[in-house]
């Protein structure tokens, strides 16, 4: 049986005839984006998601069962998260799904989790309305509304920033939540915009809105972006002889920004609640081992991966799995919550997230932003 192509109540009722014998092997499905211009994220967080297996397994497993990802690629595109999602809750009947990378995604896929009573962890997601989808749907991304009054904040604080020019891509709704939280915040600050400028995904030409940014007298240049666009974006930008600072959001805190814009990468202003340089045993312990295990720095989405398996491990072992899967996925939907946890990314707690209807639905993440700025191919905390 194909359960990819059946609707979610068909392929439920299909489901609902295989055996559901818990094996040793406790199965937590991962879609992610492996391939396509979001691909950058996606292997970030595979790396982090393997490294917390890793030692998760290699201390026991949780009650003695091991952790066993199934990796799954949804290519940054929402068609694909939606099959793959029906794939491994109905055929591989995971107990619960991280992912998928792109909010754009998330807000398409999520509801089929939701529909199945299967809990959905993004660790990636940023774009507000995503945990509104439902109880099941949880993240520990932070909010670009939560983090981008920060960002703006201390960029304003370390350079003379009178007004800004916004640019955003208006076809994705990560880009699309990020302006409107940019918008809020500049609104909040007082800071006057210059001019408002759009691009969609795919595109590799902004010339004609840099050039309009720069003729608009702006101080700074504020981006909601993917790397994808965004990289091109800074390195147009700097040929254009615009040395602007440019505040960004979660899309734009990967060290992929180095490798693409290269000596075109300084000033770019971020925020996350991780940071390489974070002297915390936690973030030390998970750094060396990153380093270790890929023999590269780990990033933002790596860390947060890896602290979502650590969350995830810890409400399991708060329950008692039965092998009945439909049991299993809401005991683990029921203790999640409740879990705090301090691991690379800090301290950290589930936040409650209301539903359109203004009743509890999902969770969010509550966690303080650290902000860098980026030089020299580093990123560099300022406060
Ligand atoms: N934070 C980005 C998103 O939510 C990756 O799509």
């Amino acid at each position: 049986m194909n359960f990819r192509l059946l609707p979610v109540a068909a392929a439920l009722a299909a489901a609902a005839f295989a055996s559901s014998a818990l094996a040793a092997d406790i199965k937590i499905g991962a879609a992610e984006a492996l391939s396509g211009p979001a691909g950058q994220y996606g292997q970030s967080i595979k790396n982090g998601f393997e490294l917390a297996a890793e030692e998760i397994n290699a201390a026991g497993g949780v009650k003695g069962n091991k952790i066993a990802l199934v990796f799954e690629d949804e290519a940054g595109k929402k068609e694909q998260a939606i099959d793959v999602f029906k794939k491994l809750i109905f055929q591989d009947k995971v107990v619960m799904l991280f992912g998928p990378t792109l909010s754009n995604s998330a807000q398409a896929a999520d509801p089929i989790a939701q529909a199945a009573k299967v809990p959905v962890f993004g660790t990636s997601n940023t774009a507000d309305g995503i945990t509104s989808i439902g109880n099941y749907v949880f993240r520990n991304s932070v909010t670009e509304s939560d983090v981008l009054p920060e960002t703006l904040r201390v960029a304003i604080k370390h350079n003379t920033i009178k007004k800004v020019a916004v640019l955003y891509g208006n076809d994705d709704v990560f880009t699309k939540s990020g302006y409107d939280a940019f918008k809020k915040a500049l609104e909040t600050l007082n800071v006057p915009v210059t001019t408002t400028e759009t691009f969609a995904k795919g595109d590799v030409d902004f010339k004609a809105q840099l050039t309009k940014i720069k003729a608009s007298g702006a101080d700074a240049i504020v981006l909601s972006a993917l790397m994808a666009e965004g990289a091109p974006i800074m390195v147009q930008a700097r040929q254009l002889g615009i040395n602007l600072p440019i505040v960004g959001g979660n899309g734009m805190n990967s060290v992929k920004v180095f490798d693409l814009a290269k000596d075109k990468s300084d000033n770019l202003w971020v925020g996350s609640p991780w940071a390489l340089s974070s002297e915390s045993k936690e973030n030390q312990h998970f750094v060396v081992g990153y380093t270790k295990k890929y023999k590269a720095a780990p990033d933002q989405f790596a860390a947060q991966a890896y602290d979502a398996l650590n969350i995830t491990a810890a409400a399991l072992a708060k329950i008692k799995l039965t092998g009945n899967i439909e049991a299993d996925r809401t005991a683990l939907r029921d203790a999640l919550p409740g879990v705090t946890h301090t691991g690379a990314t800090g301290a950290f707690k589930f936040r409650q997230a209301m539903g359109k209807d203004g009743k509890p639905a999902g969770y969010d993440a509550q966690q303080a932003a650290i902000v860098s700025v980026t030089k020299g191919g580093k990123y560099i905390i300022e406060k």
